[in-house]
């Protein structure tokens, strides 16, 4: 697999005006782009690198801001994003992530972000497993992030549906088990003078269409028509422990 230089930490500086913001996050994705096509791996199909999501700012359930800062190593959050009904784990790793350039099921490349905030620590990835689907509910989760065990990372997702396991510090590449393709990744930008988190859209194979197709009538009956809402100004984010009341636990 080959290496990449990090691009440069997505932030913003809220003294600028939008524009100039805007501005500098497309100078940003510029460099990124061309880096990606010096070292001869732009994709090959870009509509499937970046998918285009509404920008939502994190907050609590009060709806504060949550604190990019104040996220403690091996923490993980939960919220829905893009849609109403489609859970997003939010991880605090132990150390810096480093984009990767990984392969969806179609064998189509793109660059998983590195983290995002003060220690560039902080992924956030679809929690809909890319096997079966399988997904956490209010009621119950198969899928959830485990310590990692042997010589894996201090954190992995392991989806107990058929014993799938990701790399959270490797954009979610499937390290073992039946699942075809990596977690899509969620795009995290961090505001470095707010300390604020916003998630800005996805990368890598999405499952959303399947997502809702195979459990239209179960969310029909939990949700009505706002499962298949887009993700508005604000997400809010719950610790993993307040998003399900049982977590299945499964072994390696
Ligand atoms: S549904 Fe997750 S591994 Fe099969």
């Amino acid at each position: 697999m080959p290496q990449h230089h990090e691009p440069p930490a997505p932030s913003l500086d809220h003294d600028e005006p939008a524009d100039d913001a805007r501005r500098s996050l497309m100078q940003q994705a510029a460099c990124v782009a061309g880096a990606w096509a010096a070292s001869g791996l732009l994709p090959t199909v870009a509509g499937e690198v970046r998918q285009s999501h509404p920008r939502s700012l994190l907050v609590d359930a009060n709806g504060q801001p949550i604190s990019a800062k104040a996220l403690r190593p091996g923490e993980t959050l939960l919220f829905n994003y893009p849609f109403a009904a489609s859970p997003v784990f939010l991880i605090a790793m132990d150390g810096e992530v480093r984009d990767v350039e990984l392969l969806t099921e179609a064998k189509q490349r793109y660059a998983a972000p590195g983290g995002a905030g003060p220690k560039r620590n902080l992924v956030a990835f679809s929690a809909i497993c890319a096997h079966k689907l399988m997904y956490p509910t209010p009621a119950l989760s198969f899928i959830g992030v485990r310590k990692g065990i042997g010589n894996e990372p201090a954190q992995v997702i392991h989806c107990c549906g058929d014993n799938s396991r990701y790399d959270p510090a490797r954009g979610a590449a499937v390290m073992s088990g039946p699942a075809p393709q990596p977690l899509a990744a969620v795009l995290l930008e961090w505001d470095a003078q707010r300390d604020q988190l916003h998630a800005v859209g996805t990368r890598g194979g999405e499952k959303f269409g399947e997502f809702f197709e195979k459990y239209a009538f179960k969310l029909e009956m939990e949700m009505g028509r706002r499962a298949r809402e887009t993700a508005g100004a604000t997400c809010v984010t719950r610790p993993a422990s307040a998003y399900s009341r049982q977590w299945q636990s499964c072994p390696a």
